[in-house]
């Protein structure tokens, strides 16, 4: 039998510390109540950890991300990075973001981005100087083959390109900028003397990272995970990578599949596609505790939380955390839709 070994925070920040990192994200974010929305819906408690304020144009889980994942490519030797994303996506902006702040060439090759509106993040690359390549959705079928075109032309001119989809590493950081996000809020639990913690958010890397956090430390913490995109299958995207994390950061535990409830009737047409019901969750949660919220992830999120709170799917005596992995530029790329929308009530 395995034993699990308990550590302590500061045991477990010592395994983090042995990754090379660089301070880039705005640390500790804030940890608050929504007291309006917990009185609207009338279920559990309702927190919220912002880390739409991570800053890093904009603020997002990358922040955290890139605190080691720059150190990484950077110490390498790369001298330019290339990534391939989608047109509205808040991972090229903050890559284009954190690129920036140690003076790497960034190159960005953006799905079904030809012909679209320069709003949200898109306009956010531009600004930021991201050298783009926006694909028509017949060039969007193989968006790899073209990066992989751009990265042998750029070692034909002696240059040694940083393929973002073709390393594990990105991969991995992401979880361990969510383990050191769970030493922190161990820390605003405690102060705030919240019991019964049941966390809800993105059913991806950054949940998965604060499971370990809680598991390495002893917690009883819950997790829910709601499923925002049927292209990436959650066995591939994380459930697959436990035992990485788990070496990158010489830990007896790692997270398993039952860790996490996962919540996948929430998607609708599929990623990119803003249901009706999100729409709305965007709108209550800006009107009752003034967030706000994006249309693809966080909103996505509320309008699980929204609806497992009317469904009884948390317990009345849980303080429910929503975790606002961040995304809001995208706002502005919906904004026709979501300045025509009617809410209910
Ligand atoms: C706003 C937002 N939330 C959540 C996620 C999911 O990220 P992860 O799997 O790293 O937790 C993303 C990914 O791009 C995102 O942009």
């Amino acid at each position: 039998m395995t034993t699990t070994q308990i550590l302590t925070p500061a045991q477990l920040q010592e395994h983090i510390d042995r990754l090379p990192r660089m301070d880039i994200a705005h640390l500790p974010t804030p940890f608050e109540e929504m007291p309006r929305l917990t009185e609207r819906l009338g279920g559990p408690k309702i927190w919220i950890k912002r880390e739409d304020m991570t800053g890093l144009a904009f603020g997002g889980n990358k922040a955290r991300h890139y605190e080691f994942e720059m150190p990484h490519v950077q110490n390498e030797g790369y001298d330019v990075m290339i990534n391939i994303m989608d047109y509205h996506s808040n991972n090229a902006r903050m890559t284009a973001a954190a690129a920036n702040k140690i003076g790497m060439r960034y190159i960005l090759v953006l799905k079904n981005a030809a012909n679209r509106n320069v709003q949200g993040n898109l306009l956010i690359n531009k600004i930021l100087g991201a050298e783009l390549h926006l694909l028509d959705e017949y060039q969007s079928g193989d968006a790899g083959g073209y990066a992989t075109r751009l990265k042998e032309e750029l070692e034909a001119e002696g240059h040694k390109p940083y393929l973002i989809q073709d390393h594990l590493f990105p991969r991995i950081v992401g979880m361990v900028g969510f383990v050191q996000a769970g030493i922190e809020m161990r820390e605003q639990i405690e102060d705030a003397n919240l019991k019964n913690v049941h966390i809800i958010g993105v059913a991806g890397r950054s949940l998965c990272g604060l499971i370990i956090a809680a598991k390495v430390m002893g917690l009883d913490w819950k997790f829910t995970g709601v499923t925002v995109n049927y292209d990436v299958p959650l066995e591939e995207y994380v459930f697959d990578h436990n035992k990485d994390i788990q070496e990158i950061l010489d830990l007896t535990v790692t997270f398993e599949k039952s860790d996490m409830r996962v919540l996948d009737q929430y998607i609708g047409e599929g990623y990119g596609v803003m249901t009706s019901e999100v729409a709305e969750a965007i709108h209550i949660a800006a009107q009752t505790d003034a967030i706000i919220l994006d249309p693809n992830y966080t909103g996505t999120t509320m309008a699980a939380l929204i609806d497992q709170v009317e469904q009884g799917g948390f317990d009345n005596d849980e303080t429910v955390i929503f975790i606002h992995t961040g995304g809001l530029p995208a706002v502005f790329t919906f904004a026709e839709q979501l300045a025509n929308f009617k809410q209910q009530s």
